[in-house]
């Protein structure tokens, strides 16, 4: 009698140890797979933010600028001071002989650079951005040129 009490116990004793490995085993599976879940939940919550910011930043360079826009961006530095001895924005005196040379002229040597100024002023614009910040800094500066058309 006394040893089937033991045998018994043992058994009982087997039996809750199996359950609680077995129920180890399943806690462990679970938030592993609740992980795996969350990654991709994850990962397809971000993508959209993860591809617009690539259409932004690729798609950003392509629209054209305005001529105030360029000028702010790129043009502004030497132009506003007269550094490096750039003719200034607003500077009727400096512009005057330069106005001579029409927009095509002024194009022409903004696009290839004249002494200081850099091709394009350092600038990545397309040719309809540039001519039309030298159009906005000529026509602040006593000139009456007109602005091309877009491509
Ligand atoms: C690093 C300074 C600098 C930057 C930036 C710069 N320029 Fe100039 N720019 C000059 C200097 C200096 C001159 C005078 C060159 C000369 O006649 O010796 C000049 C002259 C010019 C002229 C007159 C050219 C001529 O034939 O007389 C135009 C037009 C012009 N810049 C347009 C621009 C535009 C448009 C931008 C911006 C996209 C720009 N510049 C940015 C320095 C700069």
């Amino acid at each position: 009698m006394e040893n089937d009490t033991i045998r018994g116990f043992i058994y009982l004793l087997a039996a809750t140890l199996a359950i609680v490995v077995i129920a180890i085993i399943a806690a462990v599976n679970l938030t592993h797979k609740q992980v795996v879940v969350d990654e991709e939940a994850v990962s397809q919550r971000i993508m959209p933010v993860a591809q617009l910011s690539i259409a932004t930043a690729s798609g950003g360079t392509d629209a054209e600028r305005t001529g105030e826009q360029l000028y702010q961006a790129a043009c502004i530095a030497c132009h506003a001071t007269g550094a490096a001895g750039a003719p200034k924005i607003g500077d009727n005196a400096a512009w005057g002989p330069r106005l001579k040379l029409g927009l095509s002229g002024l194009l022409k040597s903004a696009t290839s650079g004249k002494n200081a100024m850099p091709p394009k002023g350092g600038s990545d614009a397309n040719e309809t951005e540039l001519a039309r910040a030298i159009v906005y800094m000529a026509n602040k500066s006593g000139g009456s040129l007109k602005e091309p058309a877009a491509k």
